[in-house]
Parts: structure tokens; C-alpha cells; sequence
């Protein structure tokens, strides 16, 4: 079980302070946008760069971005733990999963709320997290979908039937309200962005997110 804050609504101007606050979390969450995937521009390489560089926890980055297949490759060697790629914008998944793994980096495959986990499902093995949106990629804030639990159910079986060590990741509209939702479908990695950087204190937060996930794994 791991709680990755999104940096997505922190204070920019004070990365460092920002990325200390949270510690106690799992994993950073870092959203790449660009412009073209998604209707919203976040940072690009540099950035994320000085942010590996100052965080205190491993970064996972979530690459909302075309042609990933050129680009992701260069955030597993500034240094990103877990590079996340999109389905829909990867035009060889594969090969781009297995490029990144020979990295020494995580391999996420990300999937926006209409699309289905069932292609991928023969080739769960290839990737170490699956990231399933709970809302339209590009902006922080927005509310949970809850239609996409069962997609979260699916891919759980499908990982657990075949004794896969694959991360089940949800992002977009998690909360204190929805966390233990999604766990119970069966996510075990959880992205919350403005539930923890709006909270009066962020630290306090991501423990009681946890807090409210133990108990619920499945
Ligand atoms: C959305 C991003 C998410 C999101 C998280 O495109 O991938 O990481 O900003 O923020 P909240 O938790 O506010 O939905
Ligand atoms: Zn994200």
C-alpha cells in the first residue's frame, strides 16, 4: 500500500518546502504535461531534474505527454524510480516499457477513464504499475469517477489470477472520501493531490489517508 502525493497543486515557488512536507509519503507524484495530450502544461525535464534532486522520497512521475516513446526514456535517467507512459499516446508500449526497465526504472502504463484495461490484460507482466485515471487527465481538483471502479476490479483479478507483483494505481479525485473505495476495488497505490496539499497540514494528511487504507487492502 503506498500514498504518493501529487505535487500538481503545491506551491511552485518553494518546491523544496513543498516536497518536505510530505515526507512520510510512499513516493512523489509528478505530473508532465504538455500541452498536446492534455489541455495543460505543467514542467518539463529540467524541472523534474531539480525536483529528484531536493526530494526526500523517490519520484513517480506520470508522463502526460505525446510520443512518450522518445521522451520517457530521458526521466528514467534524470533519475525518476517509476516512469508512467500513456496507453494512448505510446505507439509501442512495449517496447517502451521494456526499454525503461532495462533502465532500472518502474514501468507504469497509464489509462485515461474510456479507455478499457482489456488489451493490455495478456500482457500485464510487462509493466509494474497500472495507472487508472478516476478523472479526464489535465487538471487537479476535479471529482472522482467512481464508474471507473470496476476497471480497478478487473485489472486487480486479472494481476492476481496470474500471481503478479503489478501496482494498482489510482489518480484524480482521491480523498478522504474516496480512498477507501478505490481500495476496496482493489487499487494499492493512491495519488491525491489537492486532499493533501489544501489540507491545513499535508503531513497530517497523508498519514491519515494511510490510515484509512490500512484495513482495506484486499
Ligand atoms: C490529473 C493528474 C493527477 C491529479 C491529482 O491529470 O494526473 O495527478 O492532478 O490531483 P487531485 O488529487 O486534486 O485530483
Ligand atoms: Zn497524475
Amino acid at each position: 500500500m503506498r500514498i504518493n502525493p501529487s505535487i500538481l497543486n503545491c506551491d511552485f515557488s518553494d518546491l523544496k518546502g513543498e516536497l518536505h512536507k510530505i515526507r512520510n509519503a510512499d513516493w512523489a507524484h509528478v505530473d508532465v504535461m504538455d500541452n498536446h495530450f492534455v489541455p495543460n502544461l505543467t514542467m518539463g525535464l529540467p524541472i523534474v531534474e531539480a525536483i529528484i534532486e531536493v526530494s526526500e522520497i523517490p519520484i513517480d512521475t506520470h508522463l502526460m505527454i505525446e510520443d512518450p516513446d522518445r521522451w520517457a526514456p530521458q526521466y528514467a535517467e534524470a533519475g525518476a524510480k517509476s516512469v508512467t507512459f500513456h496507453a494512448e499516446a505510446a505507439a509501442a508500449p512495449l517496447r517502451l516499457a521494456r526499454e525503461l526497465r532495462s533502465m532500472g526504472v518502474r514501468a507504469g502504463l497509464g489509462l485515461k477513464p474510456a479507455t478499457p484495461i482489456e488489451p493490455y490484460l495478456d500482457i500485464l507482466d510487462e509493466f509494474d504499475m497500472i495507472l487508472i485515471m478516476t478523472v479526464e487527465p489535465g487538471f487537479g481538483g476535479q471529482s472522482f469517477i467512481h464508474s471507473m471502479m470496476p476497471k480497478v476490479s478487473r485489472t486487480r483479478e486479472a494481476i492476481d489470477k496470474h500471481g503478479l507483483d503489478v501496482w494498482v494505481q489510482v489518480d484524480g479525485g482521491v480523498s478522504r472520501d474516496t480512498i477507501e473505495i478505490a481500495a476496496d476495488a482493489g487499487a494499492d497505490t493512491f495519488v491525491a493531490g489537492s486532499a493533501v496539499y489544501k489540507a491545513e497540514d499535508a503531513y497530517a494528511e497523508v498519514d491519515h489517508l494511510r490510515s484509512l487504507v490500512l484495513g482495506h487492502t484486499h
